[in-house]
């Protein structure tokens, strides 16, 4: 029913070189992809916002642009994508304490195993929920992994990452700003966690981080708009502007 999974290379090398190889169709109507899907979407009935469906939906979208323009087989990265984030209910009820994307892994194995694919594409599947985390320790190895890795960054810079920024600030509890602490010594998931602070941690290294040509040039454009905002935030925070 499915074809053999092909592991491509169709990413930048430490060079920047592009290597490209010939990829598949999307294959949104399949059956399988659909369980999937609807298995997933019943994961995040009361997610908040910052970490919802609405936020898996835009990753799926992206990962469908970058996907066709990389070469990645997409039937697995249709079903990472919609996979990838069902872990994050886990970390957040732990305050950070553990990594949604193992526990998502751990969470989403069983169903994987069920499906009438073969154990290369469980595999991979599973791979590419292991390795989307920026903070993860997993790296992408796939090139499936490595889409859905920059689909999900692209989500958390430009102006949905400021937007997202400062929803999960709020779903915590944190303050607007604060500019009396090093962001570095604040803690996550405390009061002192806010979206500057998550800007300068995370958000402004994404850009370096990509793994694909078709991700890093979205990247570029969404983390100059990024830079603006957060330079103006600060100017107008003083009273500046
Ligand atoms: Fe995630
Ligand atoms: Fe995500």
């Amino acid at each position: 029913m499915y074809r053999k999974e092909e592991f491509h290379s169709n990413t930048l090398d430490i060079h920047g070189t592009a290597h490209r190889q010939p990829g598949r169709s999307a294959r949104s109507e399949d059956p399988v992809l659909h369980h999937l899907k609807s298995f997933a979407r019943k994961v995040f009935k009361n997610a908040r916002g910052s970490h919802d469906w609405d936020h898996t939906r835009r990753v799926a979208g992206l990962c469908e642009r970058i996907g066709a323009a990389e070469g990645a087989d997409m039937f697995i990265l249709m079903g990472a994508a919609y996979l990838h984030d069902i872990g994050r209910c886990e970390q957040d009820a732990a305050r950070g304490s553990l990594c949604h994307a193992e526990s998502g892994a751990a969470k989403a194995k069983p169903f994987v195993n069920d499906l009438p694919i073969s154990d290369r594409q469980k595999e991979n599947i599973l791979h590419c929920i292991t390795s989307h985390r920026f903070r993860g320790k997993a790296t992408p190895q796939t090139i499936e992994a490595k889409v859905l890795f920059d689909a999900d960054k692209l989500d958390a810079i430009g102006a949905i990452g400021v937007a997202r920024a400062y929803l999960f600030a709020g779903e915590l509890g944190a303050r607007l700003h604060n500019p009396d602490m090093d962001v570095h010594e604040a803690r996550s998931y405390s009061r002192n966690d806010t979206g500057y602070r998550e800007y300068v941690v995370k958000l402004c290294k994404i850009k370096d981080r990509m793994l694909t040509v078709s991700g890093l040039r979205m990247a570029q454009e969404r983390h100059e708009y990024m830079v603006q905002f957060f330079n103006r935030f600060l100017d107008e925070y003083e009273a500046k502007r």
